[in-house]
């Protein structure tokens, strides 16, 4: 982990140095008294390479006067959305092989400061724990980087909530990347008790607990596998007025609630998948793995909020004892659902989570994530997260702080219930059968099954099937997990704090 630091503006000394230049602007401040000190060489090379100073553009000079190497990283311009981020996430692709450096932020304010700091940081994320014979030169080897700003002790602090905001999201990585013989349900389940240092109130509950319970469509998903299924519930009493909490038995108040599919592989079950890229399956814990993440990034940030994450974690496997097509199975809701395809697994786990939440939270509004369709990387592609929701108001801030991470939410349609798409999950013997009558409008239908086990809460369902790994190297994501959902809604968070 990359760790960063603030220090008040004046030149270093020697050693490597990031100056950050505006889309067609000279050097200015610090960045010109240098250049001048070094007989106009920055500049000169400016002109001589035609760096204008685009986001992503660098420009390196190597023995530089007293410093080894001199970066030029192109700040693009002004007001660009997210323009401090992803300068960090630029400045730290230069920097791979350097282990530390100072970046000169000096047209930056403090928390813009910090921004840079997170966008380097998220950058530079990396999971090698399974890598044993790398090469020394083939390693990331940056290690720190040193923000020079006019108030570093303003940056200081916001670099504290920043920081908690980017273990959250490496929580959520290394889960979501952690293969499945690794990450089973208890193992997921055991990690999140690790959380409980940060504060958080942490329950597990078991096979047995689950049936106790009668989680009828969760466990029909998890018999197939000899690994037990596993609910998580992670509680966060960050609203004032708590006092302090010693006994664990304060209970939340009016709190958003944010539930996660955590199927930490998917083989479809009977209804098989296909082999070609069924590796991906792994990171069907997606939104369970974003949902501890989140939790992670609320308790270490100290949020002034009521928040409580619900996981549902379960392997769905082929095996004699899975269930079959055609099975009929009662809900925690106490509704009967006809499985005709075992693949449609997401939502038998989700429906008994997101009924559980409701009838023991009374949620302010709930919010659920999963990697729960191909068809909505058919109809969105890799751009935005599907969201379907009964309630504008919810769509509304989700959207826009999904606009100010870069985290992108697309708004669907869902029907009321009885009427247009809901129509299509009824079922000839039972309450509900959990797919469609054909492949048309996949996403919509997976999300009418959901609203089938929501009551009057306030509501949105997020599928990030395409959101949850990226293929290539994406802006302040490494390629791999993304945790897609982590900043969005710590975010979104705030605007309720
Ligand atoms: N986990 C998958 C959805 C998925 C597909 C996520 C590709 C990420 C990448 C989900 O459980 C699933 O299998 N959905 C089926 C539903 C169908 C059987 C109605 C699908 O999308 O094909
Ligand atoms: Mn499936
Ligand atoms: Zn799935």
């Amino acid at each position: 982990m990359v760790e960063i630091l603030f220090a008040k503006l004046a030149l270093p000394k020697d050693g490597v140095l990031v100056l950050p230049v505006g889309e067609d602007q000279p050097l200015s401040g610090q960045a010109a008294v240098l250049d001048e000190i070094l007989g106009g060489m920055l500049s000169k090379a400016m002109a001589t390479a035609e760096f204008k100073g685009k986001a992503g553009q660098v420009l390196n000079s190597y023995n530089a006067g007293p410093y080894k190497r001199v970066i030029l990283a192109g700040a693009g311009k002004p007001d660009a959305p997210r323009r401090a981020e992803l300068l960090g996430a630029a400045i730290t692709i230069a920097l791979a092989k350097e282990a530390e450096a100072v970046i000169l932020s000096e047209d930056f304010t403090a928390p813009q400061a910090a921004e840079i700091g997170l966008g380097a940081r998220l950058r530079a994320y990396r999971f090698d724990k399974y890598r044993t014979t790398q090469k020394p030169d083939e390693k990331v080897k940056l290690e720190k980087l040193k923000l020079l700003t006019a108030a570093p002790k303003e940056a200081e602090a916001a670099w504290k909530i920043a920081a908690a905001v980017a273990t959250g999201v490496e929580f959520t990585r290394d889960l979501v990347t952690e293969p499945a013989n690794v990450l089973y349900p208890a193992e997921f389940a055991e990690r999140t008790e690790g959380l409980k240092k940060l504060g958080l109130k942490v329950e597990v509950f078991g096979q047995k607990e689950l049936e106790k319970l009668g989680f009828g469509t969760l466990l029909s998903v998890s018999q197939g596998s000899v690994r037990e299924p596993r609910m998580v519930v992670m509680q966060w009493l960050g609203a004032p007025g708590h006092g302090d909490d010693k006994k664990g038995t304060k209970k939340p108040k009016d709190p958003l609630v944010f539930v996660g599919k955590g199927v930490t592989f998917d083989t479809g079950g009977i209804s098989l998948k296909p082999a070609a890229g069924m590796e991906d399956m792994k990171w069907d814990m997606a939104g369970a793995g974003t949902v501890a993440g989140l939790m992670a990034a609320l308790a270490g940030r100290k949020a002034k909020i009521d928040a409580v994450g619900l996981i549902g974690l379960v392997e769905n496997m082929p095996s004699g004892s899975a269930t079959r097509p055609g099975d009929v199975v009662k809900s925690y809701a106490g509704k009967t659902v006809e499985i005709l395809n075992t693949d449609a697994e997401g939502r038998l786990v989700l429906a008994d989570v997101l009924y559980y939440a409701q009838e023991r939270f009374a949620p302010k509004f709930m919010v659920n994530l999963a990697t729960l369709t191909g068809a909505i990387i058919v109809g969105l592609g890799h751009e935005y997260g599907g969201m379907f929701s009964n309630s504008d108001e919810l769509v509304g801030k989700l959207a826009a702080s999904g606009e100010a991470v870069g985290e992108k939410l697309w708004r669907m349609p869902l029907s009321k219930e009885g009427e247009g798409y809901d129509k299509e999950i009824d079922s000839a013997i039972a309450d509900v059968k959990n797919i469609g009558g054909g492949r048309a409008g996949g996403s919509i239908t997976a999300a009418q099954f959901l609203q089938r086990f929501v009551n009057n809460t306030p509501w949105a369902h997020l599928d990030i099937a395409g959101m949850a790994w990226g293929t290539k190297d994406a802006g302040v994501n490494p390629k791999g997990a993304t945790a897609f959902g982590v900043r969005l809604l710590d975010h979104f968070v705030r605007g309720f704090e």
